[in-house]
């Protein structure tokens, strides 16, 4: 039980959700299995400066327990960054805060974000992007020694084929690892990965290379390594908040149980709690949670129940909220 076969799993960055708070909770109930996570992306700023907001992701709490200290060594930042500057800015600044890797924000597909060049629009121009690594690795402040880059990436933003050229680059410089989400920027999240490119990207790279994309259960990451054996780091996102024991039945270990699930949500709500201004952020912040969670409650004939999931997410207040999440409760797969 609890044996990863000698393979990373690794938490996905989520803005909004994989937040300090998720992670805490999460690693205290579901350790099993997971030895990495990324954070949401850490805007740098012009000014090179982060938001406190997310400087809350990265630096140790006051009197933190030792396991918040110990998960903090599990943690990459991700970084969204579109200058040289202000990526070896940021490689400083966190490698005085401990961290050994940070990683590029290269696939965030938001229109907002791609308009204003950053995430996947950074893959527009290869030569672009030529320019960037080289401003980065020339850099003499730039830690290499201390700090290593990896790069999460989509495969362009229209076509997959533009992926020979962005690997092209990435293949000259010391980049540590390629974390590869297959798809084009415009497809979002749609349609099925092209798995084809990502078993090219393979063959074309000596570099590490991982894989991000649509693992929702135990029987896609089986079939997965059954296709890739030689993938050493699989990235999962939306398949862990849908089901926060994802990875310890991937490894072997037993399903989630409805108790534990209750368990979660309630450390979670606590979580917030703590943190948010009034009742509507909280409910707003559980709201974007169980847009992924509501697939555990499969019906037996196998149809979501969606009016239940409905109710929950038009809820106006934490007392509908939690009469909504009652009924659901009741439709809890029978296996538990
Ligand atoms: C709500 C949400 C927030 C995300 N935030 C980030 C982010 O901050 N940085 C990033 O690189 N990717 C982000 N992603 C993409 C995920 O890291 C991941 O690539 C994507 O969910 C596909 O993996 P999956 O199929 O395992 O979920 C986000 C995705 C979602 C759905």
């Amino acid at each position: 039980m609890h044996e990863t076969d000698g393979v990373i799993y690794s938490m996905a960055p989520m803005e909004g959700i994989g937040t300090c708070y998720y992670r805490r909770v999460h690693r205290r109930l579901f350790p099993e299995g997971i030895s990495r996570y990324y954070t949401p992306f850490l805007s740098v700023y012009p000014n090179l400066a982060f938001k406190k907001r997310d400087l809350r992701e990265i630096m140790p709490r006051e009197g933190e327990a030792p396991e918040e200290t110990a998960l903090r060594r599990l943690l990459v930042p991700q970084i969204m960054a579109k200058t040289a500057p202000e990526i070896v800015w940021a490689a400083r600044k966190l490698k005085t805060l401990g961290f050994g890797e940070i990683n590029l924000n290269l696939g965030c597909p938001s229109g907002t974000v791609v308009r204003k060049g950053g995430g996947a629009g950074m893959l527009a121009d290869p030569a672009r992007l030529d320019a960037l690594f080289d401003g980065v690795f020339s850099d003499p402040d730039f830690p290499g020694d201390g700090v290593r880059l990896s790069v999460k990436t989509r495969l362009g933003l229209r076509d997959p084929e533009e992926f020979d050229e962005i690997l092209a680059v990435f293949n000259r410089y010391p980049i540590c690892e390629i974390i590869l989400h297959p798809r084009v920027q415009e497809e979002y999240y749609s349609g099925k990965p092209h798995r084809d490119l990502f078993a090219r990207t393979l063959e074309r790279t000596d570099k590490p290379l991982a894989y991000n994309g649509d693992l929702f259960t135990p029987e896609d990451v089986s079939g997965f390594r059954r296709a890739f054996p030689g993938v050493k780091h699989l990235m999962l996102g939306r398949g862990i908040v849908a089901n926060p024991a994802l990875v310890r039945e991937i490894c072997g270990g037993p399903p989630l149980t409805l108790s534990e699930f209750r368990t979660f949500l309630r450390e979670i709500t606590k979580e917030y709690t703590a943190i948010l201004d009034n009742e509507q952020q909280l409910l707003l912040k559980l709201k974007e949670l169980w847009y992924y969670m509501g697939t555990l409650f499969a019906a037996e004939d196998g149809v979501p129940p969606e009016r239940l999931i409905r109710n929950l997410r038009t809820a106006k207040n934490m007392g509908e909220y939690r009469n909504a999440m009652r009924a659901l409760f009741e439709r809890w797969p029978k296996k538990t």
